[in-house]
């Protein structure tokens, strides 16, 4: 399964989004900061029908189902149109709904043996949360040790923010980094689409400045 379109900006917004009529407006507010990828979280009722809501409406941008927990969830995800799907863990049952399917997933790891066990099930992008409270890019750099030359990229998500961009990208495995900083659940609930736009177009700079390097 491609996963090029979904990474090549290098960054995923994770968003929880309360009411489903902020879907389009949020989708919108990250399109114009520059930001073509969003992760909708299954952690609100209306997650499936905001994912279904950008799809139809805001179709330049690409819309993943994240916080995937069970085998439903990812039926109802990929019903709704969502075109990836994150979890925060590994779950054997989630893999086989993500492959029967047909939708890329990426499983959420911390450990070796994580890493291990997702790569048997067929994923080659892992998530890796909560990446800051497990030891940020030097936990993430350990963990690349063994694994380095097989191809697999990661995605470190949990507590980043702007300032920790740089050093996240410039490790040659990460694929992308996703975060709520740039649309975290208050914002949203607040419609304040301009801030978040500010703070889509800080982080895209930011990549772009360090993918010149
Ligand atoms: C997630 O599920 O990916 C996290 O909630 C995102 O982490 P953050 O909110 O700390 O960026």
């Amino acid at each position: 399964m491609n996963t090029d379109f979904i990474l090549k900006q290098r960054l995923i917004c994770v968003a929880v989004i309360d009411r489903p009529d902020d879907a389009i407006p949020l989708a919108e507010s990250l399109l114009a900061g520059g930001l073509n990828v969003i992760e909708v979280t299954f952690r609100t009722a209306g997650a499936a029908e905001c994912i279904a809501r950008i799809r139809k409406s805001v179709p330049q941008i690409a819309v993943g189902a994240g916080t995937l927990l069970t085998p439903d969830q990812v039926k109802q995800a990929v019903d709704a149109g969502s075109q990836f799907g994150v979890s925060p863990g590994l779950s054997e049952a989630v893999s086989n709904a993500a492959h029967k399917h047909k939708m890329p997933l990426f499983p959420g790891v911390i450990t070796p043996s994580e890493v291990m066990r997702t790569m048997e099930l067929g994923w080659k992008q892992l998530k890796f949360f909560p990446s800051e409270t497990s030891g940020g890019v030097n936990a993430l750099k350990a963990l690349i040790g063994p694994f380095g030359h097989t191809g697999i990229g990661f995605i470190p998500t949990g507590g980043i923010t702007a300032a920790m961009l740089a050093n996240y990208l410039a490790i040659k495995q990460v694929a992308a980094v996703g975060g709520s900083w740039m649309a975290d659940r208050k914002l949203v609930a607040e419609k304040s689409w301009s801030r978040i736009t500010g703070l889509t177009a800080e982080a895209m700079n930011i990549i772009a400045a360090t993918s010149a390097k």
